[in-house]
């Protein structure tokens, strides 16, 4: 399986800390966010990876990362998303990268404490479809939520008011090839984006999403407050233990 990290965007909500510099390149505790979701593929064995950015600091996560030596990569992939439109579209660049392979898709301001590995794994085996990651969280509105009936995701809804569970869809999302396919459907939602919800919706309706919690703690670095619990957590217990 392929690895893709989706690190553009403007993180508008952490202006002015990223009025000069990505997101993705602020300090997470002792480290650049972006060496966390890196470091997430590598240990669940995925080796082949793409780096979804833009905007004008794009150039600084070669300076940063070159090809993986530090991580005990050869080769480190990179693309460059023009403009703004959201996680799907820029999961759309990895396309050609992906080739007919399956995905594992990771956003690169989400941070986990333990390894993704037997999911990867799981996946593998997946004859098709889709298989997303979930968590319990106290804020459910925040993110994409799943309504669950039993043991199902019968749908998603992105940042609902009401939530309708108390669990969060984390940014880690596996593909088959046939991803790209439903991103080409999709439109615009609201806020003018083309969104990965839809993407796991698309799947839920053809019956092929399945999904797991994740285990250990999960956190997003996307706004102040969970770029300071990030760098809390991470400082505490460490994140991306092997097992
Ligand atoms: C995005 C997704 C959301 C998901 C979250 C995970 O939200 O749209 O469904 O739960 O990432 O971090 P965003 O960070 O773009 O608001």
């Amino acid at each position: 399986m392929k690895g893709v990290i989706l690190a553009g965007g403007l993180g508008t909500r952490l202006y002015p800390l990223t009025k000069i510099t990505n997101k993705h390149l602020l300090p997470v505790y002792n480290k650049p966010m972006i060496y966390y979701p890196l470091q997430t593929l590598i240990n669940a064995g995925i080796k082949d990876i793409l780096i979804v950015t833009g905007g004008n600091n794009a150039g600084d996560f070669l300076r940063l990362l070159g090809n993986g030596n530090e991580f005990g990569l050869k080769h480190i992939n990179y693309t460059y998303q023009e403009g703004e439109g959201g996680i799907a579209a820029a999961l759309s660049l990895a396309e050609f990268f992906a080739d007919k392979d399956k995905i594992c898709v990771i956003l690169g301001d989400n941070i986990i404490e333990k390894n993704i590995r037997r999911a990867v794994e799981a996946f593998e085996e997946q004859r098709e479809g889709a298989k997303i990651m979930i968590k319990e969280v106290p804020d459910p509105q925040r993110f994409g939520v799943p309504i669950l009936d039993g043991d199902k995701i019968v749908k998603i809804e992105e940042k609902p008011k009401v939530p309708k569970s108390r669990y969060a869809v984390t940014g880690i999302y596996m593909y088959d090839n046939t991803v790209f396919e439903i991103i080409k459907t999709l439109k615009p939602s609201d806020r003018g984006e083309l969104e990965i919800t839809d993407v796991n919706n698309a799947y839920i309706e053809r019956g092929q999403l399945t999904w797991e919690v994740l285990d250990g703690w999960w956190t997003d670095a996307g706004t102040f407050d969970s770029l300071l619990r990030a760098s809390q957590l991470v400082a505490e217990t460490g994140a991306n233990k092997l097992d």
